[in-house]
């Protein structure tokens, strides 16, 4: 039992010396170490084969844990545990193994519940039944106190109110408090791989090479605790090889999106009849991008599942690359987003309002301003031959992935709090009626239609990935920016230090909810209410005749 002790102090100390490590890169400006950058292609590759070698078991507490450590064991050499919980009663553990191969071994001595209703699926999500002999169990725990086990894993996004924003001196460090408590964690990437997987394997013997790849914050290196599971499946083709004389019979796909609707259907069907903690189906064959849309319950996820989507998977490349370019990038897009859903500016649901997506091209956007991150121009002229890509739909998504290679010259020095006023004072200034973004170019150009906000798609330069924002959102956008910039600039003059909580629940939400008052009763009736009919509180009808003016205007 001491020595299960030392061994977890010691591994505290460990995460602690990590942490530590972490604090001190981010305190020096400097461009990131190069040596460090890894290439996407890898980073999904490790994933993928982590996956490969896990199983996710359900037990009924954490003491069940060095048991099942003990019965696993038989099956091959454990790598790492992870034990976390979603309720009070939903105890999980990520088990992962050294190699495949015990995977495959626990699969085949794992059984089914003998009920005729149940249908018998091989899934990597089992739970574990109790030992029945009780001592048996015991000595199992006590002869193995050095198993590889972390428990109790955060799985749940803090509130921005509970983390110690407010202990900290200086915007720039809360940032990146910010960034270290609702960044997505290993156990989390490693979940999201299975979940993943999970569907790769039901799907394996009829499509023997396709694949289920996460895209989307899960792998853009912008995801957050909680953030939703982007899934595209890919069905590759073996490139064409004239000397293999036996080809397959196939069946031809007529091209469309009909045939993808169509697709959409069964997967739906798929995951409902017959994949375990796949609930809540919904197939979204209706939409530009169809996708069945599900719930896994063992990972509590959101999952989005869509067909051939290559673009989106370049796109998430391109955003990661951007997110590793330099340290200062990530926390500053975290605390927009962040920013941009306290104040509700951002919505779970698709609609008129701003995506993160947009968000984070806008921070992107303007760090390309600052010169701390490339135009993608750059990035593309810099490709070589291994950076070739065209998609099946004939987009080129040709760009430098190893950007380790490309020489930096400009150093800006700027630290983070002085970025995050640059933004909001920059926003806060753009003239979005005439100006549209390249982040190809890094540079604004002439908006070529009337749309509120136009940020030019950076893989399908002629759409606009903020088509879908309402005029009166851009409008509540503008005057987020500039209540934002006000506030940190007035805080900043008159206290040198500012709270980040203040601008997540400051001034900007209270002004913010009575504005979306007012537009939704203008909007919803025929006549212009007056100020008296929304407010009862006579104190606030001065303040709340501006804002209307403001509105009017
Ligand atoms: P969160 O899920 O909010 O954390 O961010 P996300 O980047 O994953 O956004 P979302 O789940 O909405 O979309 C997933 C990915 O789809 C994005 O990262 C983009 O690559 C792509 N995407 C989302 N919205 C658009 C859009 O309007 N146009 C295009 N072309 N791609 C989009
Ligand atoms: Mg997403």
């Amino acid at each position: 039992m001491n020595t299960t002790c030392s061994l977890r102090r010691l591994r505290n100390l460990h995460v602690n010396i990590i942490k530590r490590h972490h604090a001190l890169r981010y305190k020096s400006n400097s461009c990131i170490n190069t040596n460090e950058f890894v290439l996407y292609d890898q980073l999904i590759s490790k994933r993928r084969s982590q996956s490969k070698c896990s199983v996710l078991v359900q037990v009924s507490s954490e003491n069940s844990c060095s048991d099942l450590f003990s019965y696993c064991s038989k099956f091959g050499s454990i790598k790492n545990m992870f034990h976390y919980q979603l309720t009070d009663s939903n105890h999980f553990v990520l088990t992962e193994f050294e190699e495949q191969s015990a995977v495959n071994n626990l699969f085949d001595q794992s059984t089914h519940l003998e009920d005729s209703n149940v249908i018998a699926v091989r899934s990597p999500f089992l739970w574990f039944r109790s030992n029945s002999s009780k001592k048996n169990s015991k000595l199992i725990t006590e002869n193995n106190f050095n198993f590889p086990f972390q428990a109790n894993q955060i799985m749940i996004e803090p509130s921005v109110q509970n983390i110690g924003l407010e202990k900290l001196d200086s915007l720039s460090k809360q940032m990146l408090l910010l960034l270290e408590h609702t960044q997505l964690n290993d156990l989390g990437t490693r979940l999201r791989f299975l979940t993943a997987m999970q569907v790769e394997n039901a799907l394996k013997g009829i499509f023997p090479l396709s694949k289920i790849l996460p895209f989307g914050s899960t792998v853009n290196s912008f995801g957050k605790i909680g953030s939703d599971l982007d899934l595209v499946f890919m069905n590759n083709k073996v490139t064409k090889n004239l000397t293999n004389r036996l080809v397959y019979h196939s069946k031809c796909m007529s091209s469309g999106r009909s045939q993808i609707q169509r697709h959409i259907e069964i997967l739906g069907d798929l995951l409902q009849l017959f994949l375990p903690g796949c609930s809540r189906i919904k197939r979204i064959s209706q939409a530009r991008v169809p996708i069945v849309k599900y719930f896994q319950d063992f990972v509590g996820l959101e999952c989005d599942l869509a067909i051939s989507n290559e673009t989106a998977v370049n796109m998430s490349e391109l955003l990661y690359i951007f997110g590793n370019f330099d340290q200062r990038v990530r926390p500053l897009v975290f605390t927009v987003k962040m920013w941009a859903r306290e104040i509700n500016l951002t919505n779970d649901t698709p609609g008129k309002w701003i995506t993160n997506f947009s968000l984070t091209l806008l921070v992107l956007f303007y760090l390309q301003q600052e010169k701390i991150i490339p135009a993608i121009d750059i990035l593309v002229k810099e490709a070589n031959n291994n950076d070739l890509r065209i998609t099946n739909e004939g987009i080129n998504c040709t760009f430098l992935r190893d950007v380790s290679k490309l020489s930096r010259t400009v150093q800006n020095e700027k630290t983070l709090d002085q970025l995050l006023l640059g933004f909001f004072d920059y926003y806060a200034l753009f003239d979005f009626q005439m100006n549209a973004i390249s982040l190809n170019v890094g540079k604004t150009i002439k908006k070529p239609e009337y749309s509120a906000l136009y940020i030019v798609n950076p893989l399908e330069t002629n759409f606009n990935v903020s088509k879908n924002l309402s005029l009166e959102e851009m409008e509540r956008l503008r005057i987020e920016l500039r209540n934002a910039a006000w506030l940190i600039e007035s805080s900043l003059k008159n206290k040198d230090s500012f709270n980040l909580l203040e601008l997540f629940k400051g001034e900007a939400l209270k002004r913010n909810q009575k504005v979306f008052k007012i537009q939704h009763k203008i909007t919803n009736s025929n006549r212009l209410v007056t100020v008296k009919d929304l407010f009862e509180d006579d104190s606030e009808i001065e303040e709340n005749k501006k804002l209307k003016k403001q509105l009017e205007t």
